[in-house]
């Protein structure tokens, strides 16, 4: 049976963690980024494990032509079963430090592309869920002998249902002075991911927003984060990619296609969001302006 998930930022980190549980589910992948080498090791690596089948797709999707172009690839998958739009970054200057070109461009990659590609992605993933080409959700929702997917088991768990993940970050809820673009950018992706997703479970597609916490990929080796801060510290833990992707599919294979659908990995990081809902905002501002 085909069914193609796409997943932009597969090179490395959280992206990366995806293509390798999807590929290990028996999906066909189309992953993005623009570090050729890279990606084309992981497809050839993914192909031979897996006996899946791995298209490689380069591109800055900080850029509309390269957004539009991915958008068009997508729309020509007729096989198309999830769309993951993962590909971000942070930046190091503070807001006020920051210039009007690296403004537009994270505003590019983490909102405009997103919905660029949601809104060409997801005809074609109800049209193909309809006409059975990809698994039921219910069906898909189980393992290969029936088993509730994530239930304890060494196998790997059966086909994702169709639908849409977004990636954003616990950062979402905790607007900040210095990395006040991607706080804001990344809160976007929940407002968006809420807004589609009442369409999206009419149909009967799952979709999730994804709010990962400290994660350790390379998203802060482009920050040149030293190593002492890159640890537990009172209840900031850090989490592995791969254990936020899987959370995160096993998440999005369990859940109602109608509950909300924000999802925070890890207990600490739940915490974590529910401490900065309650502190009160004045103290708040104080301990975000030193942020
Ligand atoms: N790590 C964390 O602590 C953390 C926490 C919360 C949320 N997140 C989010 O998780 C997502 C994945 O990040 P990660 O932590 O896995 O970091 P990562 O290892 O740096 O991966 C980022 C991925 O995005 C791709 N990418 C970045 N800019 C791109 C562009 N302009 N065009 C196309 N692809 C681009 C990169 O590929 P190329 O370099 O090959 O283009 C790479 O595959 C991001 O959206 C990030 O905001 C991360």
């Amino acid at each position: 049976m085909a069914h193609t998930v796409c997943i932009t930022g597969a090179t490395s980190g959280i992206g990366r963690a995806y293509a390798e549980l999807a590929a290990a589910a028996g999906h066909d992948l189309l992953v993005t980024g623009r570090r050729e080498p890279q990606l084309k090791e992981l497809a050839a690596s993914l192909e031979r494990t897996h006996g899946v089948h791995v298209e490689v797709w380069i591109g800055d999707l900080a850029t509309a032509a390269a957004a539009d172009a991915l958008a068009a690839r997508l729309e020509a998958t007729p096989d198309l079963t999830v769309l993951i739009h993962n590909a971000g970054y942070g930046h190091r200057e503070r807001f006020f430090d920051t210039d009007r070109t690296e403004i537009r461009t994270m505003g590019e990659l983490h909102m405009q592309c997103a919905a660029v590609l949601v809104r060409s992605a997801v005809p074609g993933i109800r049209r193909s869920a309809h006409a059975g080409r990809t698994v039921p959700a219910d069906r898909a929702a189980r393992g290969p002998r029936g088993e509730r997917a994530g239930a304890d088991t060494d196998r790997a768990p059966g086909p994702l249902p169709p639908g849409v993940i977004l990636v954003s970050s616990l950062a979402a809820f905790a607007p900040m002075p210095g990395p006040a673009m991607y706080t804001a950018t990344k809160a976007f992706l929940v407002a968006l991911g809420r807004a589609i997703q009442p369409e999206l479970a009419r149909d009967g597609l799952h979709s999730q927003v994804l709010c990962p916490g400290f994660t350790h990929t390379e998203f802060h080796d482009r920050l040149d984060w030293a190593a002492d801060r890159r640890r537990d510290r009172g209840i900031v833990r850090w989490m592995t990619a791969r254990d936020v992707a899987e959370r995160s599919l096993r998440r999005y294979r369990r859940r109602s296609p109608h509950a909300d659908p924000v999802y925070v990995p890890g207990g600490w990081n739940r915490l974590l969001r529910a401490l900065v809902g309650i502190v009160p905002r004045r103290l708040y501002a104080s301990i975000a302006r030193r942020a």
